[in-house]
């Protein structure tokens, strides 16, 4: 974390706060009141918030807590998200109302209304019911930003299989591993997605990843690009099977804690962690978080998450919280850089975007392609801001503000993750003075404390552990398959506290500062990625003995991966710039192109304790060009040396 301490340096330099501007709170019904009432009363606070939610039976208990921290939340209560995502509009009589504006990358447009959303979600389930998905299945879907992936997702939903959605970018690789351990039946894919210009095929990988998985029964196959597929025995057409369904079909409600999806992220070890999520708590969490935070305004806003349906914050901010909440939003297939480098700002123009929530790298990027590009656009449509993903420098923050939000707009840096499943840190923006870089403070109903090692809490101006004193409704209800992970990995280091993995820090005004992770999970492009997932990739080449990675700072992604390397021998003579090139193809084959280091380095020894552990924090040191620090807790403090000395040697390699 050195690096992320001399960040917060910078930032306990930062005093300038911006309020929300008086126009923004008066035209706000949100106000400092929401703190109040859930300081008074947590739990009737929560229900509440499930209030808002269409129930088919209420439910009798808010919370039932008595198997920590195995949580049940709104116990006895049925619903059916899908339902209330689409149905519940349509019958409020807002069946006209856009709910997804689509714009592919080469430029198509479709609106979908709600009325015509419902007709597709029917026309899936139906699908899914004929091909033999029932409740308590699951379904992987690995799917570019299309309506038919929001549409796979909602038809899940509401035939109550679990999806597990797997981020496009990943490798056949990583979708095999993740279909085996949900043990899916069925995987909904496409042809090719539309990328930078070009087709990319993404049926090559799930051919690859199915001939491995034999509880797959179906692949049900969009044709987005029209390109070549080979078709086996499995694969069924989407236009050819699920558009000859009926429209009609009837949504059957579920326990509160049926599971809705399970989303995999990594962990400190190298098996991706199945994050298990469920009904009612979670759809009242999102549905909420996205109420507040984004200030809504159902009839005018165009909201925009430019997030992938492959993460967390795709599922919880473009497909459950906002359709929960009517929303009519932006849906964009490709890169920003195609045709041009301003096709958001394009596409913020033409929709009239009036809220725009994505990540730092994102900001950052922009940044780095300078001001004209959204100068050239009118953006005076944007009223609000949002950032998510990893910390944000007060640099980027200030240029968002400036550049993107005409100094107008209120920025929520808002943190959480694929675990909390909602928002838990976020400034309200009809509410909050904000500062540059910080996210603020916890949302009304959570709570949250940092702590030192001991557990003991801290109060402002201290730094330490984040951790969640209290159960909340959207929390992650376990590991798929492996409930003693899910206890060791969160609950065991205080066993009455949720430990997020994350630093974070009060100021001296109680704002909360993020820190970055104090574990082994780097954060890349806002991604969470472990250095033993990258570790295994490479040492599952022939040519490697031993590889240990670290996430060393960098100035767009936020961390990019640095990976040391020691050959196994015999391979002394191999050409140092072919074989790195190779391992970094290697690791983007293994895991995805996201996972593929930015840098290589051969060295003859790592550094290790004597009981064997990597000393990560001095390779962080070489990685990011820093003085070694501290290093008498070597076996063999030559190590370093020899390290440093092999690497000018063969600096020219990478
Ligand atoms: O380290 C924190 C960072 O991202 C991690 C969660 O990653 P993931 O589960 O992939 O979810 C990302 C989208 C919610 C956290 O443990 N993180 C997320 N948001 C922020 C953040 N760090 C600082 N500031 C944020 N706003």
């Amino acid at each position: 974390m050195s690096q992320d301490h001399e960040t917060l340096d910078n930032l306990l330099r930062e005093n300038r706060t911006f309020p929300p501007s008086t126009e923004f709170a008066e035209n706000s019904n949100i106000t400092a009141d929401l703190y109040t009432q859930a300081d008074a009363d947590r739990l009737g606070f929560w229900e509440q918030q499930a209030r808002e939610l269409d129930w088919d039976t209420d439910f009798t208990e808010v919370l039932d807590w008595s198997d920590a921290p195995f949580a049940k939340w709104f116990v006895g209560g049925t619903l059916n998200v899908a339902y209330n995502c689409v149905d519940r509009h349509v019958h409020a009589g807002f069946g006209d109302q856009v709910a997804i504006r689509f714009e592919g990358e080469p430029g198509d447009q479709r609106n979908i209304t709600y009325r015509e959303l419902m007709g597709e979600v029917s026309k899936a389930a139906n699908a899914l019911q004929e091909l033999g998905v029932t409740a308590g299945d699951r379904v992987a879907i690995y799917m570019p930003m299309i309506p038919e992936a929001v549409v796979a997702m909602l038809a899940c939903a509401r035939v109550g299989a679990a999806h597990s959605v797997v981020f496009a970018g990943f490798s056949a690789e990583a979708l095999r591993s993740r279909i085996q351990d949900a043990q899916a039946k069925l995987v909904i894919t496409v042809d090719g997605q539309n990328r930078r210009g070009s087709v990319m095929a993404l049926k090559p990988a799930v051919d690859e990843a199915v001939a491995a998985c034999p509880s797959v029964n179906n692949v049900l196959v969009v044709k987005r690009c029209g390109n070549d597929v080979t078709w086996g025995e499995k694969d069924v057409w989407w236009h050819e099977f699920v558009d000859q369904q009926s429209e009609e079909h009837t949504p059957l409600a579920f326990d509160s804690e049926h599971p809705l999806f399970i989303l995999y992220t990594s962990g400190t070890t190298g098996k991706p962690k199945g994050i298990l999520h469920t009904t009612g708590g979670y759809l009242t969490q999102v549905a909420y978080t996205h109420r507040v935070v984004f200030d809504l305004k159902p009839d005018s806003d165009v909201y925009w998450c430019t997030a992938d349906i492959g993460w967390v914050t795709g599922h919880s901010y473009i497909v459950y919280g906002p359709l929960a909440n009517r929303v009519t939003q932006v849906i964009y297939e490709g890169t920003p850089d195609t045709p041009g480098k301003d096709r958001w700002w394009d596409i913020v123009e033409r929709h009239g975007v009036t809220t725009l929530y994505t990540a730092p790298t994102a900001i950052r990027t922009f940044m780095k392609w300078g001001d004209e590009l959204p100068g050239s656009h009118d953006l005076s449509s944007l009223r609000l801001l949002g950032s998510v993903g990893e910390p944000i420098n007060p640099e980027a923050w200030m240029w968002y503000r400036e550049v993107i939000g005409g100094s107008n707009c209120p920025i929520v840096d808002t943190w959480w993750q694929t675990e909390t499943g909602g928002i838990m840190i976020s400034p309200i923006p009809s509410v909050t003075a904000t500062k540059p870089g910080s996210a603020m403070r916890a949302l009304p109903g959570i709570g949250l404390a940092i702590v030192d090692e001991q557990g003991t809490e801290l109060g402002d101006g201290h730094g330490g552990f984040l951790v969640l004193t209290q159960p909340w409704p959207g929390m992650l209800r376990g590991i798929w398959g492996d409930d003693q992970r899910f206890v060791d990995t969160y609950w065991s280091k205080w066993p009455q506290y949720y430990f997020a993995g994350d630093g974070a820090k009060f100021d001296d005004d109680g704002a909360i500062w993020l820190l970055g992770r104090v574990d082994d999970v780097m954060n890349v492009s806002g991604h969470r990625i472990s250095t033993t997932e990258v570790e295994s990739a490479l040492v599952s080449h022939s040519s490697v003995a031993e590889a240990a990675v670290v996430g060393a700072s960098d100035d767009t992604t936020g961390q990019a991966i640095v990976a040391f390397v020691i050959l196994r021998s015999g391979m002394d003579g191999a050409d140092g710039t072919e074989l790195v090139k190779e391992l970094r193809n290697h690791v983007a084959t293994e895991i995805g192109p996201i996972a593929k280091p930015r840098q290589i380095m051969i060295v003859p020894e790592l550094p290790k304790t004597r009981s064997g552990k990597i000393l990560r924090r001095l390779l962080q040191d070489v990685a990011e060009h820093r003085n070694i620090g501290d290093s008498t807790t070597l076996a063999d403090p030559a190590v370093m040396n020899l390290i440093s000395t092999g690497l000018e040697a063969s600096s020219s390699d990478n």
